[in-house]
């Protein structure tokens, strides 16, 4: 099978596989991916975090969230951000800051995002991590996402960044595969984190 068409009979296998689980199966899920996160320094330590609303099954942050606007108030915590279709560079993500107070409007996909104020963005290269959904991964620390290109758009020159942001995926264990068919422009990950596993990559993560 070419490789565009094994992606995509992957997706389709991978997201029924995520879109079955139940609500108890999910807020398991997001309870144990919390508290993978809380283990991870690399995660508490960072100020700048980008999240992301789930969407078709993914697993949720809602806890880490949670935690981290609770903190907010008393402690040091990440700064959190969400991604938001980007308005000029099509295809591109921006990452805008996310409070509680937050306004959000529904984008073309029907996924929650901040209203897009200037002020409120903060850019790619000054978070320290990235957590990000996914469709598929491997034990590679390979990527396979929705099909639209928007994180392999946004973070495509992010390995020339003297210092750059640390990429996890965060992923339902059933969305694990032996080896994915990658094509040149899939960004790789630093770890994975699944409710049962974390799953590093790079040094960062070893
Ligand atoms: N850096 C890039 N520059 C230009 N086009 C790109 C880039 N990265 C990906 N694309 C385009 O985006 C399309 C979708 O890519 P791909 O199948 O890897 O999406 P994905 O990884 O599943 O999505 P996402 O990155 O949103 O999670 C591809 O057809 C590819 O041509
Ligand atoms: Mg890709």
């Amino acid at each position: 099978m070419v490789s565009s068409t094994l992606r995509q009979t992957l997706r389709k296998e991978l997201r029924l596989k995520r879109q079955s689980l139940s609500p108890t199966e999910q807020q398991k899920a997001a309870q144990q991916v919390y508290n993978q996160l809380q283990l991870l320094p690399q995660i508490t330590q960072a100020s700048h975090v980008a999240c992301y609303l789930p969407n078709d099954g993914e697993v949720s942050l809602t806890p880490f969230i949670d935690f981290c606007w609770q903190a907010a108030a008393t402690e040091a915590h990440p700064t959190l951000s969400l991604p938001v279709l980007h308005p000029v560079c099509k295809g591109h993500l921006l990452f805008l800051q996310y409070h509680a107070k937050t306004q959000m409007n529904n984008n073309t996909f029907g996924i929650p995002e901040p209203v897009l104020r200037c002020p409120d963005v903060i850019p790619t290269r000054q978070h320290h991590v990235i957590l990000m959904p996914l469709v598929g991964f491997d034990s590679q620390g390979n990527r396979l996402g929705m099909g639209g290109g928007f994180y392999d758009r946004t973070l495509a020159s992010i390995h020339d960044y003297r210092v750059r942001p640390l990429l996890v995926g965060i992923a339902h264990d059933c969305q694990q595969v032996a080896s994915l068919p990658i094509q040149r422009w899939d960004v790789p990950l630093d770890a994975i984190v699944t409710p049962t596993r974390v799953l590093p990559f790079t040094s960062q993560f070893k």
